[in-house]
C-alpha cells in the first residue's frame, strides 16, 4: 500500500518496546524503525544542555525590555469574536499591529497556510528584529483527519498505529502553518467523572509513558526543523487528572512521593524522548498551582531531568493566580510564574505588560527574563524558523496533504482498533450479512457532529462518516430505519414508540448511544457519568421486546450505567471514534474487522467505587472482593470493577497457559523474558492482547497489587496455538520509597499474565 503523504517524512514506529507487536499482520513501515534507531538519544542530549547559538545570543543583546517580554507573550492569533479556525484569510489588524511592534512571541488558534503566512510575514518583514512566530494549536487527535480521541487510541494498545496517526497529524498541521501542538496529554485518568479522561491514555502510568514516547517522536520527527515536524508540548504538568471528585480545575492532594510513582513517569518519558515543551497544569497540587510549583518546574524538570525546552502556561493561568489566592495582582502573578520556571504566558497578558516595569523597578532580575527569552528563541531556532520561516506555510503542500485519502484510511484503521467489545451474549456479533433491514436508534445513529469528540482542530463535521453512512458503505443493500431520539431530558413518547416499532420491524437492532462531544473534555466533569437524557429509557424499551440488540456507546469515558450492561446483550465501547468512525464501527459489526481494543481504564460498578484501578495498593485488611465488613472495601458493594483494566472480547476465544520466566537463573538480567502459550479455541482467526502485570511482595512502601508492565498482541488462526514472549525491564520494577529515593525492584516479584487485569496466572521472580 502506498502512503505518499507519509513516505515523504520519517515514520516513527515504536522503537521503545519492540515486543509489543509480536505477531500481527505485517506492517509496511517497520523497516523504517531501524533507520531511526539512535535518534532519541541525540535529541534528548541536545535538549539536556542548552547551548545557545550566536544568532540567539546576538538577538538577545539587541532586544529592549519590551521586546524581551513580547517574546514571552502567546496570544490568540485572531481578533476577538472571530471563529478560532477561520478557513478563509482573515484580516487581523490588532494582532498584526502587536506582532509588528514586537509584542508577540507566538500565536495560537489559527491555522491554514494563508492565514498563518500573513502573520508570519508581518513578523519577518515588519517587526524590528524580524523574529518569527510560534504558531500553536491543540492538535490532540488529528488536524483535519480526525483520529479517535486519545483514550480510544490507547484502547488499541497498538503503539505503532498511534505513532503513525500522530505523524499524520503533524504532517497535516504543519502543512497548514502550525508549528506547535499543545499535546500530548499525559495526565493520569482514574476518575470517569473528570471530563478530560477523554484526552488521556487511561490509568496506567507505564502505558501512558510508552504512549508519550511514541507521540513525541511522531510529532517532532527525526528533526524538529523538518517542515513536517511540529513542536510537542506535554501537559498538564502535573496531577491534573487527580482533581478532587473529578471536578475540573480543582486541587489535588497527592504526596510528592506518590507523584513520583504515578504522575511523573509519562512526563519523564516525554523529556527523555526529546520533547521541546511542557505545559504546567491549571490546578493546584497540595495547594500549589502548577505554574508556581517551583519544586516541580525547577527542581524536578530543569535540574533533575535537565529539561532545556520551553515551559508555557495553560490558557490564562497567570491571570488565575489571584483567584487561587496565591498572588495579589497580575504583576505579582507574572513574576511568581517566571521565577518558578515558566517561560511563556498563554493568553493572560501578564508577562508582556508587566515584566519590563518589574525589571526597571528592581523587583525582577533581568537574568530571569533573559533565560526565558533564550528558551523561546532556541526553540524557534530548533524549529528551523529563522532559516526558513515560511516552510510550513505552503499552499501546495496543504492542498495535497490535508485530509489525504491515505490519512483517512489510517484514521479508519485506528478507529477499528479502538473499539472495545464489552459484551457479546450468544455471539450476536458479528451480524450476518444476509440481514435485510436494520433499526438504528438513538441520538448518534446518523450523527456527524459528535463523533470527532472534543478538540476537533480543523475537522469538518459534514465530512464525518456517520454510523448510518458506514453501514451503507459496508452493506449497501440493507434497509436502515433511523430513529434519532433520546438525548433530551424530557421523555418523548412518540419518538419512543417509533423506536420500538423500528426495532420490531427490523432484522437487526443497533442503539447508538453516548455523550455529545461537549459532554466530555475540558470543563465537562460530570457527577453522574452515565447515559444522558432518556437513553436508558430507550434501552429498557427495546430490551422489553425480547429481541437481541446491540448498544454502541460513543463517549469520552466509560458510562457508569450498571443497568445498561445488565440489559443490553451486546455493548461496544466506541469512544469518540473520529472522522471515519461510522465506517469503522460498521465494519466491526458486520465482521469485516475483528474487535481488538482493550480497556485502558477500569469500568467501575458504581460511582461510589471511584477511584478503583487495577493498580490499587495492598492494604492491611485485604478485601475478598464481595462486600464484607472489617475488610478494606464496602459493606454494600464489591471491590472489583465491572470490567477490569485490559478487558476486551474478540469474536473468538483464547485459552492462556501459565507464564514461564525464561531467564530466572540469570542474576544479572536487565530484561526478563516471560513466555506465555496461548491457543485460539474458537472458530475464527483473532487477536488477543497478552498482558503482563507485576507485584513486589515486600517493600518499604505498600505496593500496587498489580501494575501493567508489558503486553504483546497475538494474532492466531482458529485452533492455532503459539508462544509469545513479553519482555520486562528490570528498571521498570523500581519504585520511589521517599520523595528522592528510588528503590530497585527486589525480592519476590509476582509476574502475572492473562487477557486482562481480572484474569491472570502467576509465576515468581526472585531478585537478590
Ligand atoms: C486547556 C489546554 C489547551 C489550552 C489552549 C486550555 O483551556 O486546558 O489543554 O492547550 O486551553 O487551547
Amino acid at each position: 500500500m502506498l502512503w505518499p503523504a507519509l513516505l515523504r517524512t520519517p515514520l516513527l514506529s515504536n522503537p521503545i518496546q519492540p515486543d509489543m507487536m509480536t505477531r500481527s499482520p505485517p506492517s509496511p513501515f517497520l523497516p523504517l524503525c531501524a533507520l531511526l534507531a539512535g535518534w532519541v538519544l541525540l535529541t534528548s542530549a541536545a535538549l539536556a544542555q542548552p547551548v545557545y547559538s550566536e544568532r540567539v545570543m546576538s538577538l538577545l543583546r539587541q532586544m529592549t525590555l519590551e521586546e524581551k517580554a513580547g517574546q514571552l507573550n502567546l496570544q490568540a492569533g485572531h481578533d476577538p469574536g472571530i471563529n478560532p479556525l477561520p478557513r478563509t484569510p482573515i484580516s487581523s489588524p490588532l494582532v498584526e499591529q502587536a506582532v509588528r511592534e514586537g509584542k508577540v512571541g507566538g500565536v495560537l488558534n489559527i491555522a491554514g497556510a494563508d492565514n498563518t503566512r500573513q502573520l508570519q510575514q508581518v513578523a519577518i518583514t515588519q517587526s524590528r528584529l524580524k523574529i518569527p512566530l510560534l504558531i500553536g494549536l491543540d492538535v490532540v487527535h488529528g488536524f483535519r483527519t480526525i483520529f479517535p480521541v486519545p483514550i480510544g487510541q490507547a484502547a488499541s494498545f497498538n503503539l505503532d498505529l498511534i505513532s503513525r496517526a500522530e505523524r499524520v497529524a503533524a504532517v497535516e498541521a504543519s502543512a497548514a502553518g502550525v508549528n506547535w501542538t499543545f499535546a500530548p496529554v499525559l495526565d493520569m485518568a482514574r476518575d470517569p467523572r473528570w471530563g478530560r479522561m477523554v484526552e488521556t491514555a487511561g490509568e496506567s502510568p507505564w502505558y501512558t509513558a510508552a504512549i508519550a514516547r511514541a507521540r513525541v517522536l511522531a510529532f517532532q520527527g527525526e528533526r524538529l526543523s523538518d517542515s513536517s515536524s511540529i513542536l510537542a508540548c506535554a501537559k498538564h504538568f502535573v496531577g491534573n487528572g487527580a482533581t478532587e471528585g473529578g471536578r475540573e480545575y480543582t486541587g489535588a492532594n497527592l504526596s510528592f512521593r506518590s507523584m513520583r510513582d504515578n504522575e511523573l513517569p509519562p512526563f519523564e518519558a516525554a523529556v527523555e524522548a526529546g520533547i521541546g515543551c511542557l505545559m504546567p497544569a491549571f490546578n493546584a497540587v497540595d495547594g500549589v498551582p502548577g505554574i508556581v510549583n517551583h519544586r516541580m518546574l525547577s527542581d524536578v524538570l530543569r535540574k533533575e531531568w535537565r529539561f532545556g525546552g520551553l515551559v508555557v502556561t495553560d490558557h490564562g493561568a497567570i491571570a488565575e493566580l489571584p483567584f487561587h489566592g496565591v498572588a495579589a495582582t497580575l504583576a505579582d502573578a507574572s513574576r511568581a510564574a517566571l521565577a518558578a520556571g515558566v517561560d511563556m504566558d498563554m493568553a493572560s497578558m501578564g508577562f508582556g505588560p508587566t515584566l519590563p516595569e518589574a525589571v526597571r523597578a528592581g523587583r525582577l532580575d533581568e537574568a530571569l527574563l533573559d533565560q526565558a527569552v533564550l528558551r523561546v528563541l532556541a526553540i524557534k531556532e530548533r524549529l528551523g524558523l529563522f532559516d526558513d520561516p515560511f516552510a510550513r506555510h505552503d499552499n501546495a503542500r496543504e492542498q495535497r496533504l490535508v485530509g489525504h485519502p491515505d490519512h483517512l484510511a489510517l484514521a479508519r484503521q485506528l478507529a477499528e482498533e479502538s473499539l472495545v467489545l464489552l459484551k457479546n451474549d450468544k455471539a450476536l456479533l458479528p451480524f450476518k450479512t444476509s440481514a435485510r433491514s436494520i433499526a438504528l436508534i438513538g441520538p448518534f445513529g446518523a450523527d456527524q457532529n459528535h463523533l470527532m469528540g472534543p478538540w476537533e482542530a480543523a475537522g469538518i463535521h459534514r465530512e464525518v462518516v456517520s454510523l448510518r453512512d458506514g453501514i451503507t458503505r459496508v452493506h449497501p443493500r440493507i434497509a436502515i430505519r433511523t430513529v434519532t431520539t433520546g438525548y433530551d431530558n424530557t421523555p418523548d413518547p412518540k419518538a419512543l414508540a417509533r423506536a420500538v416499532a423500528a426495532a420490531k420491524a427490523s432484522d437487526l437492532v443497533v442503539l447508538a448511544l453516548g455523550e455529545k462531544a461537549i459532554d466530555s473534555g475540558e470543563a465537562s466533569s460530570r457527577a453522574n457519568p452515565g447515559l444522558p437524557g432518556q437513553q436508558l429509557a430507550l434501552v429498557k424499551a427495546v430490551a422489553q421486546l425480547g429481541k437481541p440488540f446491540v448498544v454502541v456507546v460513543m463517549a469520552g469515558r466509560p458510562m457508569i450505567e450498571p443497568a445498561l450492561y445488565a440489559l443490553a446483550p451486546v455493548v461496544v465501547q466506541a469512544w469518540f471514534p473520529g472522522s471515519q468512525g461510522g465506517e469503522a464501527i460498521a465494519r466491526m459489526l458486520f465482521g469485516l474487522s475483528e474487535p481488538v481494543g482493550h480497556l485502558p481504564v477500569s469500568i467501575v460498578r458504581s460511582i461510589g467505587q471511584i477511584p478503583l484501578t487495577h493498580d490499587k495498593r495492598s492494604t492491611g485488611r485485604p478485601s475478598p472482593g464481595p462486600p464484607e465488613a472489617w475488610a478494606s472495601g464496602y459493606i454494600d458493594e464489591t471491590t472489583t470493577p465491572l470490567f477490569p483494566f485490559g478487558y476486551g472480547l474478540a469474536y473468538t476465544q483464547f485459552s492462556y497457559g501459565a507464564p514461564v520466566l525464561l531467564n530466572a537463573d540469570d542474576p544479572d538480567a536487565r530484561i526478563y523474558r516471560i513466555n506465555v502459550t496461548v491457543k485460539n479455541t474458537g472458530a475464527r482467526a483473532g487477536t488477543t492482547l497478552v498482558q503482563l502485570y507485576t507485584h513486589q511482595r515486600l517493600a518499604t512502601i505498600a505496593q500496587p497489587e498489580k501494575q501493567l508492565r508489558g503486553f504483546t498482541r497475538l494474532y492466531l488462526q482458529a485452533g492455532e496455538q503459539a508462544d509469545t514472549i513479553i519482555s520486562l525491564k528490570r528498571e521498570d520494577l523500581s519504585y520511589w520509597s521517599t520523595d528522592t529515593t528510588r528503590q530497585p525492584g527486589q525480592g519476590w516479584i509476582d509476574l502475572m499474565t492473562g487477557p486482562h487485569a481480572g484474569d491472570t496466572q502467576a509465576t515468581t521472580l526472585l531478585i537478590r
